[in-house]
């Protein structure tokens, strides 16, 4: 037994997929140390958009250190939190409309910032109820799994996972049945059972829960429905936020105002831990301190995440950049399904953030088996694990992307191959 499996707790999880023991990684390159390099369609499940090492973000880093910046800040004041407040807020909040939109600085996991989330909208509120949908993933800490719809992960809690009510999401039902109907008129009964909500949390694009896409419309008549039924709408763009849907929020191409933003993963751009919750200025009634946390404060990740600001979003170059990948990549997925089962593979997600669906988990389970062998990280998502779902850095090189592609298409060759096989003996 290796040192993990001898000491490390049995709660671990993606080393299963990928057992080897990595020490260098670079741009998309992880590199074990054995000296076998793999290309990274994970991307630290979406924490390092901006690459392994960004050489821009990795140099304001070192500077930083080497001047004696500080490192932990609590919530005090520092010159590090000064910058990224003054970037974030001129350059992503302030030119996408949220100018009156505060920041709160939560504990440095996304589960940290939905439970701000979820917390001040009840208290805003004054009520318990939060509508969740339908394979939403909102992270594993008690507030926050009680959003989150996968079984696997709501057996762990060892409580009740009250005051949520479980809503379909967009498609739930096939493209026929409109679910904000649904839940309006469920909304609209004084006998429906459902009690009045303090706020709704979406994601626009379901990472965990199958890379399930709501269309713009089923958007904006959500945030509709939220202002007839005075609810608060939380977007938990955890993510598919920071660049993953090709804008910097992936609610920018449904023109909605959310009234409560989470962000974490991608937003300190190097994989350090920081998570933001954004909200209107008008639900600011926390009193001081009281969503605390020792590490709210991590300066290394506010130099990074400025320092990612400044470098990819002054102007559209890099979002566009992400839309022409994001085209690139459904191109050659949808080959790959056009190959391999047009009948039994279906293309999902949005931008940089799609993948193919397997008619079971196993199949999928065995594609991710045959990336792996051949130097490919890719990892499953989806209600029962279907899903191939290829979440690469977005400053991917496009020879890269190609590459690894490449690489996916020859896993799906093996697998299909050795099933075509096995039918026809
Ligand atoms: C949409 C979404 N919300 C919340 C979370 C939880 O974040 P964390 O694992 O950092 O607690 C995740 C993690 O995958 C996520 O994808």
């Amino acid at each position: 037994m290796n040192t993990f499996e001898q000491h490390e707790s049995g709660v671990r999880s993606y080393c299963r997929s990928f057992p080897a023991v990595f020490k260098q990684a670079k741009g998309a390159t992880l590199t074990a140390e054995n000296g076998t390099e793999y290309l990274d369609f994970l991307a630290g499940a979406g924490s390092l958009n901006y690459g392994h090492n960004n050489p821009v973000l990795k140099q304001a880093l070192l500077e930083y250190i080497e001047a004696d910046g500080l490192t932990q800040g609590l919530d005090m004041y520092s010159s590090a939190k000064e910058y990224f407040i003054d970037r974030f807020h001129k350059t992503i909040l302030k030119p996408r409309g949220f100018n009156d939109y505060v920041i709160q600085f939560t504990g440095p996991t996304g589960s940290n910032t939905v439970e701000a989330a979820l917390k001040l909208a009840r208290k805003v509120k004054g009520r318990k109820n939060i509508i969740a949908f339908t394979n939403g993933f909102h992270g594993c800490t008690a507030g926050a799994l009680s959003c989150t719809a996968n079984q696997h992960h709501r057996g762990g809690a060892g409580v009740s996972l009250n005051d949520v009510s479980r809503m379909p999401f967009d498609g739930y039902f096939g493209e026929k049945t409109n679910t904000i109907a649904m839940v309006d008129k469920l909304l609209s009964d004084p006998s429906s059972g459902i009690d009045k909500p303090a706020a709704v949390i979406l994601e626009t694009i379901q990472g965990e829960g199958g890379l399930n896409v709501a269309s713009a419309q089923w958007l904006k008549d959500l945030r509709e429905l939220c202002n007839r039924h005075d609810m608060l709408m939380i977007v938990d763009d955890i993510q598919a936020g920071c660049g993953r849907s090709g804008d910097f929020f992936s609610f920018e191409e449904a023109g909605i105002k959310p009234d409560i933003i989470t962000l974490s993963k991608s937003i300190s751009g190097y994989g350090l831990p920081m998570a933001l919750t954004v909200f209107h200025k008008d639900l600011d009634v926390w009193t001081p301190g009281e969503h605390n946390g020792t590490f709210r404060g991590n300066n290394h990740a506010f130099v990074t995440a400025a320092s990612a600001i400044d470098a990819y979003w002054t102007d559209n170059l890099f979002s566009n950049d992400i839309k022409a990948k994001g085209k690139l990549l459904r191109k050659r997925l949808s080959r790959i399904i056009d190959r391999f089962g047009p009948e039994s593979l279906k293309l999902k997600g949005r931008c940089m953030m799609s993948g193919i669906e397997c008619p079971s988990e196993q199949i999928a389970a065995d594609i991710v088996k045959a990336s792996y062998e051949k130097g490919l990280i890719i990892e499953t998502c989806g209600n029962r694990d279907q899903i191939v779902k290829c979440f690469t850095p977005l400053t991917i090189s496009n020879e890269e992307l190609e590459r690894g592609l490449s690489l996916l298409e020859q896993a799906f060759t093996d697998v299909i191959g050795r099933l075509e096989a096995a039918a026809a003996s």
